[in-house]
């Protein structure tokens, strides 16, 4: 009987590798292994052993069963793969779409003005967001109790025995440290995230970013500043810029500065975008002032410098035409998902 199980498992292995359709496995595997089944007659045939020969051979008999079973069950999941059982893939659609994260508009300007500005060799410097008030404001010629503090309330970190800190309110107060370090000739810029004490509506915000420019060298004049932000405004908006300088008040320069754009948008002719002016209020500069270099550990009488002060979100509003800064702090996907 032990044979005759063997050969059955041989001859039944050799069968089953033929087997090249589905239907035909169904019906070698009621054939072997059904109630009728060949192998199945002769388990029965074990109820006539001895107790010794039914345990041995019940074993192996039970054995090979499940090892036919396993036989066929993987050579069934090959036929399946193979055969039309399969379910249709068209391999002409187009795939799942891979969900990727972009860069915040704010982000991508940036970059753009890094690269203008390094360009021209200017270098960008980081600067802490949490300042002392000394570097915010007093080096800057606006010392405690003056009225120019006004024009840019803080958020003040009181600290007893030390100097307070402040959440800073310009990119401005990386100048005097940049000259610190760096001493003269100097070209700079410093992009950052800064903070005000404001009333917020669709143009203002209590956290914006800015981009600060300085360069100082000997004989450093305004035509030096009109040439830089030219370039600067012409690579952003890929047009040549047209610039108008008018007089501004920031207590770190002499002469301060507005600079206006022409809007690009109808020429200077006017339209909705430059609210039929013509122009577009960009920036604050100015020619450094003596107090600044002098704080700078700089002599004004041999170096003259100029500075300037771009808000990202305006340039980003113009550039992109988005007409609420809240939007960019928004954490609002339907917007950022634009850029
Ligand atoms: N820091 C000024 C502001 O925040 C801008 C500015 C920078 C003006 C440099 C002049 C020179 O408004």
């Amino acid at each position: 009987m032990e044979k005759k199980l063997k050969e059955i498992k041989e001859n039944a292995l050799k069968q089953i590798s033929k087997i090249k359709n589905l239907e035909a496995l169904r019906n070698y595997e009621l054939k072997l292994l059904g109630r009728k089944g060949e192998l199945t007659k002769l388990l029965r045939g074990l109820s006539d052993l001895s107790v010794d020969e039914r345990k041995k051979l019940g074993k192996l008999a039970n054995d090979i069963k499940t090892d036919l079973k396993d036989n066929i069950k993987s050579i069934k999941n090959n036929l399946d793969v193979d055969s039309g059982d399969k379910k249709f893939t068209d391999v002409t659609l187009p795939g799942d779409k891979l969900e990727q994260g972009h860069l915040n508009p704010l982000t991508i300007l940036q970059h753009e003005l890094e690269d203008i500005f390094t360009a021209m060799g200017f270098m960008v410097l980081d600067g802490p967001e949490l300042e002392s008030d000394y570097y915010n404001f007093e080096a800057l010629n606006i010392p405690k109790y003056h009225p120019a503090r006004d024009q840019q309330d803080t958020f003040y970190i009181d600290r007893d025995d030390k100097e307070d800190l402040v959440l800073r309110t310009q990119t401005s107060s990386m100048q005097v440290r940049a000259m610190q370090k760096f001493g003269a000739p100097l070209r700079c810029v410093v992009p950052g995230r800064v903070f005000r004490y404001e009333a917020i509506d669709a143009t203002h915000d209590n956290t914006f970013y800015q981009i600060e420019g300085l360069m100082i060298d000997e004989n450093i004049s305004i035509a030096n500043l009109i040439s830089v932000l030219k370039e600067v405004l012409s690579g952003i908006f890929h047009t040549q810029a047209t610039i108008r300088v008018r007089p501004g008040y920031f207590p770190f320069v002499e002469p301060g500065l507005e600079v206006d754009m022409q809007c690009t948008m109808c020429g200077g002719k006017g339209c909705s975008a430059c609210k039929h002016g013509g122009w577009l209020e960009m920036l604050g500069s100015g020619m450094v002032h003596p107090n600044v270099l002098k704080a700078g550990n700089l002599d004004p009488n041999k170096y003259s410098g100029f500075a300037f002060g771009i808000g990202l979100e305006r340039l980003a509003m113009m550039k992109y035409n988005i007409n609420d800064i809240r939007l960019f702090r928004s954490g609002d996907i339907r917007f950022i998902e634009q850029f």
